[in-house]
């Protein structure tokens, strides 16, 4: 297949557009290999090219029919568009049409067509020129960006000329509002993720046409109207009371006040404050729940203040440097609530729109673990089996096989799958014959051990569960969090071996029956200690202290 993709944008391959166009491309070339179809690519930067404009002499139809009289580039594109089975067009909105350059070149291609007046096959207008050469069977995809939040309704001009030159519905056209976010390192998050919908559109339309749910994907904008609105107009950095220029810093800091989202307010105004260490400025952003302000007169009382280089807080919102990992090698500071810290995300959002806004698709539920599932059966075991051994053994096998139905709406893990088997085993021991007052402590052994153990894995057992609330998946790529859970699982792994040892007394007691109950009070004071250790450790670490 040969493929001609021309380039509209004045800025040539730092175009936005040409973002789009080469993920389109990428995906195109991909899916063409794997059906073993060849695809060869010819590129056309149009600000490259030497191309005049129409002189509008008709002689490329009476004195020298299909030559124009101008000798420039034109001649090469004009026998390129003539090889190409696909045409990809790819340019920014300019004043609601293409920009110059580009129409000069659509002008120019005069000579493609005959003098003859004839119907119009395609429905739209009054009257066409028949092709000179045979152009059926050729295709058209059309890429732009512009600058206004929405595509939609700005590309009438377009839509009016590309519907006279190829016919109405004869060509793919992919246009994405807030075209300048493709620049921006600091929300790449989400530029990112709509390029890869883009390429999929490009692997789509190899194999025959794009799905309506990446449609659906590509017509979504790319942030709230709001969002984009306010962090557009910070982009200038012009003071909108004085007209005067803001520092970059501030102008920084204005870019990420617009990105609040005022669907997570949390019941009272939160005050982010912003020192900037390396040019001694500091800004505070106000969060509220009709939206963000930015104070420059330091007149509010911080509820959170990060002390960092600029340089450093640019790298982590443009993800060159991962924010958790930059607080562990305490490179920059937090101080006050930090809560916030781990809220950050809700606040400043990952750039995909929320559910009220219009381009929003239902998420898919990811399925969550849950602690629960751990430590039901092992709880069941110790309080049953040390009341009574037979019944008690019995209702520990059915919780066991019980498990299993969460796992319709809950993911399992290891130790999940792991508690099964060892409660179960234990179990079964006891009602053979094995002694309660070998096998109960030896439980708690075998408990404890686990919990030691993962501590020298990767993920630490309480990471598996905690990560829930701090992000998911992601959570486990972030060290403070890490080695906050290894901490924890080494302080119940040691918790419980220490109750491996008590129980072992305690089950030659008058009290053995009750063993299960007494040995509930220590983890319940872990428990608590747990809560506040999450929280306590990190907000340490990131003081700087
Ligand atoms: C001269 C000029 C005219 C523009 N006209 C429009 C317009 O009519 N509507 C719009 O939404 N954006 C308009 N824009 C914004 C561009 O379409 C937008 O910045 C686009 O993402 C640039 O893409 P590029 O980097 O591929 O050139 C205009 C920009 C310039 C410089």
């Amino acid at each position: 297949m040969n493929i001609l993709v021309i380039n509209g944008s004045p800025k040539g391959t730092r175009s936005n557009t040409w973002k789009l166009t080469t993920a389109f491309l990428e995906g195109l070339k991909q899916s063409l290999s794997e059906t073993g179809t060849e695809a060869q690519v010819e590129e056309l930067q149009v600000n490259r090219l030497d191309i005049s404009p129409c002189l509008g002499c008709f002689s490329c139809w009476n004195k020298t029919p299909g030559q124009c009289c101008i000798q420039d580039d034109m001649q090469q594109v004009i026998s390129k568009l003539l090889w190409a089975d696909l045409t990809i067009w790819s340019f920014p909105l300019y004043y609601y049409t293409v920009p110059g350059g580009l129409k000069t070149l659509i002008d120019r291609q005069l000579p493609m067509v005959l003098p003859f007046m004839v119907e119009n096959e395609s429905g739209t207008g009054n009257g066409s020129h028949p092709s000179r050469y045979d152009m059926s069977g050729k295709k058209t995809v059309i890429i732009s960006t512009c600058g206004f939040y929405t595509a939609e309704g700005n590309y009438d001009g377009i839509y009016s000329l590309f519907d006279h030159e190829c016919g109405r519905n004869q060509y793919t056209a992919i246009f994405c509002g807030q075209g300048e976010l493709f620049r921006v390192p600091e929300v790449s998050g989400r530029t990112n993720e709509y390029l890869s919908y883009v390429k999929q559109a490009g692997q789509e339309y190899a194999q025959g046409g794009i799905s309506p749910q990446t449609w659906e994907k590509l017509n979504q904008l790319l942030f709230p109207k709001e969002t984009f609105e306010a962090w557009a107009d910070a982009s200038w950095g012009i003071d909108p009371n004085t007209s005067s220029k803001e520092s970059d810093t501030l102008i920084f800091t204005r870019q990420m006040a617009a990105l609040y989202q005022k669907d997570s307010y949390p019941g009272k105004d939160l005050v982010l404050e912003m020192y900037y260490t390396d040019v001694d400025e500091c800004y505070q952003i106000l969060l509220g729940k009709d939206g963000s302000k930015v104070y420059t007169d330091h007149s509010l009382t911080a509820t959170t203040r990060i002390e960092t280089p600029v340089t450093l807080w640019r790298s982590i919102a443009a993800g060159e440097i991962r924010g958790d990992e930059a607080m562990m090698q305490q490179l920059y500071k937090v101080k006050g609530d930090f809560s916030f810290m781990l809220n950050w995300d809700t606040y400043f959002g990952s750039g995909t729109p929320k559910a009220d806004s219009p381009a929003s698709t239902a998420a898919s539920p990811q399925k969550e673990t849950n602690m629960n599932i751990l430590l039901i059966p092992w709880i069941v075991l110790w309080i049953a089996a040390a009341i009574d051994r037979h019944w008690g053994c019995l209702a520990t096998i059915g919780v066991c096989t019980l498990v299993p139905l969460f796992f319709y709406r809950n993911r399992k893990t290891i130790y999940d799958i792991l508690t099964g088997a060892l409660v179960t085993g234990i179990s079964i021991a006891i009602l053979s014959g094995a002694p309660t007052g070998l096998m109960v402590p030896l439980s708690y052994l075998a408990f404890g051990v686990m919990w030691l153990s993962s501590c020298f894995g990767k993920i630490p057992l309480t990471a598996h569960y905690s990560k829930n609330g701090y992000g998911g998946e992601d959570a486990l790529q972030n060290p403070l969090f890490m080695k906050t859970n290894r901490i924890l699982t080494m302080l119940w792994g040691i918790l419980y071996l220490f109750t491996t040892v008590f129980t072992w007394f305690l089950m030659r007691t008058s009290f053995s029956s009750y063993t299960g109950l007494i040995n509930s009070v220590l983890p319940i004071f872990m428990g608590i200690f747990t809560a506040w250790f999450q929280k306590w450790y990190p907000a340490k670490v990131a003081r700087g202290k």
